[in-house]
């Protein structure tokens, strides 16, 4: 539907997960894809080779984009190779479970550094180019959890929510270049780091009972949205955040729609359990 085709895009964060169901995605619209990661080259590298079986080019590059200085050698370089950059998706996002008890300077400085000031980092370097260009799409993976606060995710939200602001204040400046920013928050959606919360059946069952789309969202559902803001047709949307939660946030009950019993808000939720 959307198409990308001569659209140079960085997707960081994109060999497993949601950044790798976005890398695909942008590559089946005809995009050629760098695909970043940190560690795991192998999964990063078969990413690659599923966006060049779309037919587009793919650049495999390993940068920890927590720190600065590789979040801009991962733009210069993409730069260099393609001689511009046309999308950038802002997706690596250390996600923390910690009470403000737990939360010591040095976990802080991790969320926030990956969650918020990656994005700012990526954003700026890769804005100069588009600027040049007189246009461009910067996506943000920002969290459902940004926007309304989850017991126990005290640096996770701060980041997140900034990150929601980072979006606006940015496609206010960048805008008339030509240039959109946008955001979008996903609800609890089944990847590794999820694994534990989803794999507590009662936290499982809280959401479904409140998710009035009565399934755990995929890496796929969010990857959707934002392929949506990276097309021409998405030209005039900038400074939003497009929540994907399968409707969990419009749903303030706690009954659930299948059995009609009240559903317990689960420890892992509270942040009861630590
Ligand atoms: N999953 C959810 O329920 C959910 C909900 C709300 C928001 N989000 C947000 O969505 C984004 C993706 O989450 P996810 O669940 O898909 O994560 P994930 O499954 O853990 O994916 C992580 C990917 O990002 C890479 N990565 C991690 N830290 C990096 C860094 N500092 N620099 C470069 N690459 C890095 C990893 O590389 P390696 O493979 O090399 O480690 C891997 O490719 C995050 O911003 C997260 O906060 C997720």
């Amino acid at each position: 539907m959307f198409q990308l085709h001569g659209t140079r895009a960085i997707v960081t964060g994109s060999g497993r997960g949601i950044g790798r169901a976005v890398a695909l995605a942008l590559a089946r619209a005809g995009a050629d894809v760098a695909v970043n990661y940190r560690m795991n080259k192998e999964a990063a590298s078969q990413v690659a080779r599923e966006v060049e079986s779309f037919g587009g080019k793919a650049l495999l590059f390993q940068a920890d984009v927590s720190f600065p200085d590789q979040a801009c050698d991962l733009i210069r370089t993409v730069v260099e190779a393609w001689g511009g950059v046309d999308v950038l998706v802002n997706n690596v996002g250390l996600q923390s479970r910690a009470s403000l008890e737990a939360t010591d300077d040095a976990l802080w400085g991790k969320v926030l550094a990956s969650n918020l000031t990656a994005p700012f980092i990526c954003a700026r370097e890769a804005a100069r180019h588009m600027v040049h260009q007189g246009h461009g799409r910067i996506v943000n993976m920002t969290s459902l959890g940004g926007e309304h606060v989850t017991p126990g995710y005290v640096a996770f939200t701060a980041a997140k929510g900034g990150a929601n602001l980072l979006t606006k204040a940015l496609a206010v400046e960048l805008g008339p270049k030509g240039i959109t920013v946008n955001a979008v928050a996903p609800g609890s959606i089944e990847t590794e780091p999820m694994q534990e919360v989803l794999g507590d059946p009662d936290y499982r069952r809280y959401l479904l009972a409140r998710t009035p789309m009565s399934r755990i969202g995929q890496p796929e559902d969010v990857a959707a949205a934002v392929l949506f803001f990276c097309s021409e047709e998405a030209r005039w949307i900038t400074g939003q955040t497009l929540v994907v939660d399968g409707g969990l946030r419009a749903s303030s009950g706690y009954v659930s729609a299948q059995t009609g019993q009240r559903i317990k808000l689960p420890p892992s939720m509270t942040g009861a359990d630590g």
